[in-house]
């Protein structure tokens, strides 16, 4: 393969002919010379061609091009005299390889990203957009590096999937069934049986309890797939489909739970600062001033951890006006939990032992027979990034649990097995990989940190 953009300015030295291919990000023409600027989204940056009359194709190719093209050009690689740029390309041969139409939208103007997201198939040659994607990528690297330092498997969890792991019933039905065919049995149920599977199947809103089989068997698992969610929130913190990192570790507790946590979000942190420099440096300049300075505080400052009640009394004691009114038992909103984060702590907090009846079946029930073992990670700007706990392992609570909660026992027969044959006390959390890049990049809305957004009412390109 050819070297890349990223490859070419990373040399040491100038000298040779180099081949670069991408696009024009910008392209500016004078009197006697042409300047193109192009990207081939290996980095930031892109790579200067400086071509004049000496450069085979000057008046038919090079003067008739504009931003957007896609080129191939060729030349002898220089120190730049300009700014800004270390090296530049002395050009002796430009191609066009595929033109642009009059109506190519991306011009060199700042574009909204509400604009952005009505032409998704081009917005990826954006310099935002562009280090989003980059940013993604590394931090995708960086958790997989992570577990695997520490022993984790990584674990397939299936997308199609019988089971409500959250037991909210937020699921997108999964059917071959044809619109309007409303099988019923002889009593007038609804009957799955020419369905597919057989049975209602579903999108996958978690993979914890595949995740769950996975530990109590090679005791340290991850998954990282994508999970769904029907439920209708049109807010710039949520999508209906999302990427979920979630580990699972067998003889853990919530305390151990809660150090995994901080290790793993310090360790991703501080490769993708690393490695991203330039994205990174574009949006603490252009997006969000904050953006390096709150990365580099989550790797150095020790999580403040507090319990449910504790947040709640500070709360209480805060004198805020907040729109949901706060008291024992309420579930946190994101102005609480930005609040307590942002305000109170002012560093990554992690608050545990929420009350059981706001929370999930599977969760570990705690002695006072009110909370649970559950844990949130919450972050400067974003609110929660982390919900975990420790999971229900003893079987006669759980099935108390199902029926406090109304669920069926017999869908989750397999996972209440589990609890009968060598259960150990186990937790896991999932991070929402989304609300990890906004964290790092600053971008104000979520749909702007996945190429693709699934949100109510669009599932466009
Ligand atoms: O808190 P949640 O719902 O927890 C679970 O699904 C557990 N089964 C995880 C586990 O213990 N293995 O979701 C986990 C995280 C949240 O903290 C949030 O970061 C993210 O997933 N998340 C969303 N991200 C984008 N859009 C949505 N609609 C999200 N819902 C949750
Ligand atoms: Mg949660």
């Amino acid at each position: 393969m050819d070297e890349s953009v990223r490859e070419i300015l990373a040399r040491e030295r100038a000298g040779g002919e180099v081949i670069v291919r991408g696009w024009l990000r910008t392209v500016r023409h004078s009197k006697q010379v042409s300047f193109l600027e192009v990207t081939d989204g290996s980095c930031f940056d892109g790579l200067q061609v400086v071509c004049s009359e000496a450069c085979e194709g000057f008046e038919e190719v090079v003067r008739q091009l504009s931003t957007g093209c896609a080129v191939e050009a060729r030349g002898e690689l220089v120190d730049s005299p300009g700014k800004g740029q270390r090296f530049e390309v002395d050009g002796t041969r430009v191609v066009l390889v595929g033109g642009v139409g009059d109506d190519y939208p991306l011009q060199k103007k700042r574009h909204s990203f509400e604009f952005l997201r009505t032409i998704a198939h081009l917005r990826p040659r954006t310099n935002t957009i562009g280090a989003v994607l980059r940013v993604r990528d590394v931090a995708s690297m960086a958790i997989h590096e992570f577990f695997h330092e520490h022993g984790f498997v990584q674990l397939h969890a299936p997308i199609i999937t019988l089971s409500d792991a959250e037991g909210a019933g937020e699921m997108f039905r999964v059917s071959t069934l044809e619109p309007g065919h409303d099988p019923r049995d002889e009593n007038g149920n609804p009957s799955f049986a020419d369905d597919f599977f057989g049975a209602p199947t579903y999108l996958s809103v978690s993979g914890q309890l595949e995740a769950e089989i996975g530990a109590l068997a090679l005791s340290r698992v991850y998954t990282f797939g994508p999970t769904f969610r029907a439920e209708n929130s049109n807010t710039s913190r949520h999508l209906a489909e999302f990427w979920m990192v979630e580990p699972e570790v067998a003889f853990c507790d919530l305390q151990g739970l809660a150090d995994l946590a901080e290790d793993f979000l310090k360790s991703v942190f501080a490769k993708v600062l690393e490695r991203c420099a330039d994205d990174l440096a574009f949006f603490d300049k252009r997006i969000d001033d904050t953006v390096l300075s709150s990365m580099a505080h989550v790797i150095e400052a020790p999580f403040e951890r507090i319990d449910y009640s504790e947040a709640v009394k500070i709360l209480e004691a805060s004198g805020r006006d907040f729109e949901f009114p706060v008291h024992w038992g309420v579930d946190l909103q994101s102005e609480h939990e930005r609040y307590l984060t942002e305000e109170h702590f002012q560093k990554p907090l992690i608050v545990t032992d929420y009350p059981k009846g706001i929370k999930a079946f599977y969760m570990y029930s705690n002695d006072d027979q009110k909370t649970v073992g559950a844990m949130d990670v919450l972050v400067p700007r974003i609110g929660e990034i982390i919900g975990g706990s420790q999971r229900e392992h003893r079987e006669d609570v759980l099935t108390a649990r199902l029926a406090e909660q109304e669920l069926e026992p017999e869908r989750y027969w397999w996972y209440l097995d589990l609890r009968r044959h060598g259960s150990v006390p186990h937790a896991g959390f999932g991070l929402g990989f989304e609300r990890l890049i906004q964290f790092m990049t600053g971008m104000g809305n979520i749909r702007d940190v996945v190429p693709f957004p699934r949100v109510p009412g669009n599932a466009e390109f």
